[in-house]
């Protein structure tokens, strides 16, 4: 099988079945925060942190299925990212993944918590890891808490909003968009290699790949802010411009950004020069996201 589309469909099934297992069902008190949590994280969304933590998994010539609950795992954290990306208080957005954001539907108290409860949920999961040495699963755990804390996702976050309405130069950009978004992406793939048992060399090449994807994403996320499609997309296009927010074609202009998406995409695929035919997915995906509309 070499069908990107087909491989995606069937791996975010996968993730979703794991998904719809490791969240707390929603008739355990307090049934209004597993609602909220399971409402955020089930149903939508295209997957691709579980899906490169599987595909990472595979390219180690690993079974994806051990990596599953590190995807669903990730994917969790995806969501409690979102949750609190849009309330008021941080990007204010109304829409998500093609219904009201959790604030909307469950007021902003239970959407902080569910965050929380979603975070924290994720890392009693990682701890339920399989591996033959437990070793890996403390590495595994630590690269992840360093990838979402003050330093990562949600330092990231901080300077994202402290930038709002702020000409900033092409060095904080960069450290938004590396930290908000590129972090989980790249911690997605070394996690997922380590489960698959990668060496050090396969390491370090998912790790140059992921810091290259997870730039190409959130600058391709900044391109659809402004020209896509909100049907699409499921959430609100011109959010960026109205929050004064720091992006690609802010910075440089439309053409520019374009530019820095293609060449993103290319070190991408440069990066697994040298891998064997098991990470096919990975080396189309830098070209699936370059053109993604969604
Ligand atoms: C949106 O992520 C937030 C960013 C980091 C840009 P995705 O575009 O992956 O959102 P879902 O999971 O598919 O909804
Ligand atoms: C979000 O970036 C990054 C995280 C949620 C960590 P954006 O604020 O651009 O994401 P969207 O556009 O709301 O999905
Ligand atoms: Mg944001
Ligand atoms: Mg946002
Ligand atoms: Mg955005």
């Amino acid at each position: 099988m070499k069908d990107l589309q087909q491989y995606l469909h069937s791996r975010a099934q996968l993730v979703e079945r794991a998904l719809e297992q490791y969240l707390p069902a929603d008739d355990i008190v307090p049934e209004i925060l597993h609602r909220s949590m399971r409402y955020s994280t089930l149903g939508g969304g295209k997957r691709l942190r579980g899906i490169l933590a599987l595909a990472a998994a595979e390219a180690a010539q690993g079974s994806g299925e051990a990596a599953l609950p590190l995807a669903a795992a990730l994917e969790m954290i995806h969501a409690f990212s979102l949750i609190h990306d849009d309330l008021p208080c941080m990007d204010d957005d109304d829409w998500r993944r093609g219904k009201p954001s959790n604030h909307k539907m469950f007021g902003e108290a239970i959407a902080l918590l569910a965050g929380d409860a979603l975070l924290t949920r994720a890392f009693y999961l990682l701890t339920c890891l399989s591996l033959p040495d437990d070793a890996a699963v403390v590495n595994i755990v630590a690269e992840v808490a360093q990838a979402v804390g003050s330093e990562g996702l949600i330092g990231g976050q901080v300077v994202d909003l402290q930038s709002e309405g702020k000409n900033v130069d092409r060095a904080t950009l960069e450290y938004i968009h590396r930290h908000k978004t590129g972090d989980l992406i790249t911690v997605a793939l070394r996690t997922g290699a380590m489960v698959g048992g990668a060496g050090e060399d396969l390491l370090a090449s998912l790790t140059t790949y992921g810091r290259e994807m997870g730039l190409l994403f959130q600058i391709t996320d900044d391109i659809l802010d402004v020209e896509g499609d909100a049907d699409k997309l499921g959430k609100p296009v011109g959010s960026d411009a109205t929050q004064g927010k720091a992006t690609y074609p802010a910075l440089f202009g439309m053409e520019r950004a374009k530019e820095a998406a293609r060449g993103a995409a290319e070190g991408a695929v440069a990066a697994l020069e040298g891998l064997g035919e098991d990470a096919w997915p990975l080396r189309e995906l830098a070209g699936y996201i370059l053109h993604r509309d969604r």
